[in-house]
């Protein structure tokens, strides 16, 4: 039985379309689903949208639409826009689906029957973009540290969800269960927000306040929104899907969140568990801003990047190359398009591109693009050596979630293959007919390198790699060999050895052109 893993986005609010925020967690976990596959695991990854509340209702009027509108024609952008961009979701998820909604009445209802929910009067500091009450202590000059704008004051007759009760064994399950929350320094963060008194937190609206909600099953004058709706789709989504498998899968559920959201996940979401009677998640990952140079990405200031715009200006592989290379997991990461293009122009154009458009070349010029015997010689080998190392440095950055240190670690075997080239100097060698033989060798070796480069490459950059396979003579459709090759479950094949006598490689394309700066 292999290894089960279920992998988790935020469910994205329709307020907004798509961009690189939305999209850079769900490359990452795209990324981590295929690698998780390509390492032979049983991998389930689930998406989708957020689609009650205020906001919704708000966005929707100013569109001249009602909620449902709206948000069908939300949603449908962000499924669509993850398509194009070839994410391999299993299931998509929306906060409106049927099953969903009956799925948090029944929560609600058990709950409410525990006797952790109850019906009280409350005012505080609410903001309605980060959908919860802050106590004074959170703010910053009066104001949402995140949104910067002032809350509203909102005092009404709601329900309330006993948070509060569960502060204790959350700070105990913390402790016992020091991986929860990657990096370490969230769980810090989250350690010192339970230093404090737990608050209970209201999940409630008024009817007559908004309607855009799901009703409470003991209440049709009030309806759930946001945390208490949106979070339990982790449960919803995967025991639609296949309900034997959900609890096994659960006991695996990894979520992957920005900082933004990390009280509702961390503080939130495992107490509702804990009342609910499920066990809490097995981690949560948090990973941290990306700012539009020294500022926010935001409409108003008009710099939002798209990830389709991006797919089409540049190409999705590069696009997925950049935000995994340029930010560390965990950390903020600034985005200029200078800075794309210089890391375009020297890994991808002058590093694996070039490396790709070399090799075949030759292999075409040569000996028309048959590959030849390799010799075994001790610097081939050598070469087999630091790819044997990259991939399993490789590996090991990736169970850490370091996708930036991944790449790196492939990036070091490509420049050993630059090297090697220097170093063998193929183009030179064939002046002379009685060092032919040797060439081809050299060639074959290469032949066997940019193989396990679209091996190593398949997570980060799925369009590349078949690409690569394809010029390498990959038959269209499909192969078992092939298949084991690229494959990272399956011990790489033995360079020397793939390639079948007479085996003929196509002649290169162009992966990346380079890009002139602006
Ligand atoms: N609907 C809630 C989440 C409910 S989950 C059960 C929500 N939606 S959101 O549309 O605002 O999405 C927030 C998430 O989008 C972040 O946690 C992150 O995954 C991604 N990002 C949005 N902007 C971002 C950046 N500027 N940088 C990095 N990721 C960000 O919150």
């Amino acid at each position: 039985m292999p290894d089960t893993v279920y992998l988790t986005t935020p469910l994205y609010y329709v307020n907004a379309e798509p961009h690189l925020g939305h999209t850079y967690t769900t490359v990452v976990v795209d990324t981590l689903a295929r690698y998780q596959r390509a390492m032979g695991r049983d991998v389930f990854f689930l998406t989708g949208t957020d689609e009650h509340g205020d906001k919704i209702a708000a966005a929707a009027e100013k569109n001249h639409a009602s909620p449902h509108e709206y948000a069908d024609r939300i949603s449908a952008i962000f499924r669509s826009t993850w398509d194009t961009c070839g994410i391999t979701y299993d299931h998509f998820i929306r906060t409106t689906d049927d099953y969903h909604v009956a799925f948090v009445r029944e929560v609600l209802q058990r709950v409410y029957d525990a006797g952790d929910i109850y019906f009280g009067d409350y005012g505080g500091n609410y903001c309605t973009g980060c959908e919860r009450f802050y106590a004074d202590r959170e703010l910053i000059d009066g104001k949402c540290p995140d949104h910067e704008t002032e809350p509203v004051w909102i005092k009404e007759e709601n329900y309330f969800f006993r948070m509060g009760k569960y502060q204790d064994r959350l700070r105990d399950h913390l402790e016992k269960h020091p991986d929860l929350i990657h990096p370490a320094g969230y769980r810090n963060e989250v350690l010192g927000l339970l230093r404090e008194p737990l608050e209970d937190l209201c999940i409630s609206r008024p009817k007559s306040r908004l309607t855009w909600g799901i009703e409470m099953p003991f209440d049709p004058n009030y309806v759930t929104y946001v945390w208490f709706d949106a979070l339990l789709n982790y449960l919803s989504g995967i025991r639609h899907v296949d309900a034997a498998r959900a609890d096994q899968r659960w006991a695996h559920a990894q979520h992957f969140i920005a900082k933004d959201i990390l009280k509702p996940h961390a503080v939130f979401w495992p107490t509702m568990l804990m009342a609910a009677g499920f066990p809490v998640y097995q981690r949560l990952n948090v990973h941290g801003y990306w700012n539009m140079g020294e500022s926010k990405m935001s409409k108003s200031l008009g710099n939002v990047i798209r990830p389709l715009e991006m797919k089409e200006r540049f190409g999705l592989d590069s696009f997925r190359y950049f935000l995994l290379r340029e930010m560390a997991f965990g950390s903020d990461a600034s985005f200029t398009e200078d800075a794309f293009i210089t890391r375009f122009n020297a890994d991808l154009s002058n590093g694996l591109g070039n490396l790709t458009s070399r090799v075949l070349s030759m292999q075409d010029k040569y000996f028309d693009g048959v590959v030849q015997a390799a010799d075994g010689a001790p610097q081939d080998r050598a070469l087999a050596a630091a790819f044997t190392q990259a991939e399993s440095a490789m590996k090991s950055q990736m169970e850490g979630l370091a996708f930036h240190l991944a790449l790196e670690e492939i990036w070091k075997a490509f420049n050993a293959c630059d090297k090697y080239i220097v170093e063998e100097a193929p183009f030179k060698k064939w002046k002379d007919e009685s060092a032919h033989p040797r060439v081809g060798a050299i060639l074959a070796t290469l032949c066997d390198a940019l193989r396990d480069a679209a091996r190593m490459i398949a997570p980060f950059m799925p369009e590349t790699s078949e690409r690569i396979a394809a010029m390498l003579g990959r038959p269209a459709g499909g192969d078992t060999a092939w298949d084991a090759a690229l494959s990272l479950a399956d011990a790489a094949p033995k360079w020397g050895e793939f390639y079948p006598p007479g085996h003929t490689v196509g002649k290169p394309e162009p992966l990346f052109p380079r890009l002139e700066t602006t």
